[in-house]
């Protein structure tokens, strides 16, 4: 049986009460603010997030990639940049895991170097807290985690498969073992 860690219905849920904190956030700046979605696991929550933050603001993405399988590289590879100028603004980061921390350390960090942003915000829909190698501090978060469980669904993958899930659940053996075999046969 698949262990459900997030149902559709608490992922919008979620997504309302996150985007109703950011528009309280965002409602008087100067500049637009400025929401990165971390590609590609973070595309369904920017998507549904935005629908719930009601002030003027700008989207750009980038694609960064640390994992291999069910488990993180420890290298963060950027495969795509943002081209938006982020002089000034709020730059309001989505994504949908902070497991390490690495990939938000790498981020900022890049960001950093291509501008002086106002500040720089974490919106994760989950933190696995107790996974930091280091420490980064998530600004809003959907649901802290307490067990390092392997998570798949709504945007989150094994080798690129079940991104298109509505929910997040934890796959038992099975399912993963199913995975690789579409995999080994379909995937090339
Ligand atoms: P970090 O650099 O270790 O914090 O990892 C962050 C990235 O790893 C996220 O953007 C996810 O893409 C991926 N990731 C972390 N945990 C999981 C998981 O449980 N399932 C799928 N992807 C994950
Ligand atoms: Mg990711």
């Amino acid at each position: 049986m698949k262990e459900m860690v997030m149902s559709h219905q608490a992922i919008e849920i979620t997504c309302a009460d996150l985007g109703q904190k950011l528009t309280t956030l965002l409602k008087n700046e100067e500049k637009l603010p400025l929401f990165i979605c971390v590609m590609k696991g973070a595309m369904p929550f920017m998507v549904d997030l935005l629908k719930y933050v009601s002030v003027p603001l700008l989207e750009d993405y980038v694609q960064l990639e640390s994992y291999s399988g069910t488990q993180s590289t420890g290298i963060v590879h950027l495969k795509r940049d943002i081209t938006t100028p982020i002089d000034g603004r709020s730059v309001i980061v989505v994504e949908d895991v902070v497991d390490t921390g690495l990939t938000m350390t790498f981020l900022k960090e890049h960001l950093l170097s291509l501008g002086k942003p106002k500040r720089i915000l974490i919106c994760a829909l989950f933190d696995k807290k107790i996974a930091r190698k280091v420490d980064v501090q998530v600004d809003f978060t959907g649901r802290v985690l307490t067990e390092n469980k392997f998570l798949l669904g709504y945007g989150l993958d094994y080798n690129g498969l079940e991104r298109n899930t509505p929910y997040v659940y934890v796959p038992t053996e099975e399912e993963v073992k199913a995975l690789d075999d579409l995999l080994k046969t379909k995937a090339i």
